[in-house]
């Protein structure tokens, strides 16, 4: 199959088919997971707590990032390539474009993801040419001022405001959005206000595409499986199989469910 383009992304969107997304972080898992069919492998700063071992996403480099990103860019054919930036590598402006060009020119990244509603950042980034994936909701490089993984946007003000930052992203040509631990109602609504693919976890089946933290999915996390996750190993006995179930279930909406879902 050809490579996916944001163009083809987009597409499903508009055209109402789910669109799969996984987090990867290395060659093999990249290989099996763009051969599955999955749209889009995300290089998350997750990497810090399923592949480090350490409490928050807080202590990952921009140099790390880099690094996975290339790992799983080197394998991929297929699937659209979005890495995260990490804490504190776009707190200005000329730390943002030099951070975010490392992701796209070394990496092989075709779009970098930033947490909050980073409004002079994002409208820098896509000036410049570079695509930018929003993340709003619960965002774990704030998890210190949060004080705990818990579901956001939950009052009328937050649920605004979670509305109006979405808006805002897409005004200032954001490519996609991530919505991480809001209600499903609210996350249905956004994905229909949105003409740009909205991607969600823990926020329900009303958004445009799922995306899961790939461990997790597996059933080997070294922390407890998250509330919105799903083993996937469950009744089969290897990774690809998993990994197909997952991509199918999205595609026929039926994961995530009630169960998996505020
Ligand atoms: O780092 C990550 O894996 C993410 C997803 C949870 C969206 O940002
Ligand atoms: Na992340």
């Amino acid at each position: 199959d050809k490579p996916l383009s944001i163009n083809d992304i987009t597409t499903m969107k508009r055209k109402g088919e789910k669109i799969s997304c996984l987090t990867a972080y290395d060659a093999s898992f990249a290989a099996v997971i763009d051969k599955v069919g999955i749209d889009i492998l995300l290089v998350g700063d997750s990497l810090g707590m399923v592949v480090q071992g350490y409490g928050t996403t807080i202590p990952v480099t921009i140099e790390q990032m880099v690094y996975h990103t290339q790992c799983v860019s080197r394998v991929r054919k297929r699937a659209y390539i979005i890495a995260d930036m990490p804490f504190m590598t776009y707190s200005n402006l000329d730390d943002a474009a030099r951070n975010a060009a490392q992701l796209l020119q070394a990496g092989g990244a075709h779009m970098v993801k930033l947490e909050g509603a980073r409004v002079d950042c994002v409208r820098f980034l896509v000036e410049q040419g570079i695509p930018v994936c929003g993340h709003l909701g619960l965002l774990p490089q704030s998890i210190h001022q949060l004080g705990a993984y818990s579901v956001q946007g939950k009052e009328p003000e937050a649920a605004q405001k979670l509305r109006d930052d979405a808006q805002k992203l897409q005004e200032l040509g954001a490519g996609m959005l991530v919505l991480e631990c809001v209600p499903a109602a609210l996350a249905k609504q956004i994905s229909a206000e949105l003409t740009i693919p909205v991607i969600g976890i823990g926020a329900g089946i009303g958004c445009d595409g799922q995306v899961l933290v790939l461990y997790d999915m597996l059933n080997i996390g070294v922390n407890k499986r998250p509330r919105f996750s799903k083993n996937f190993m469950t009744g089969f006995k290897c990774v690809e199989e998993a990994i197909t179930a997952y991509h199918l279930a999205v595609k026929s909406a039926e994961f995530p469910g009630l169960e998996h879902s505020f």
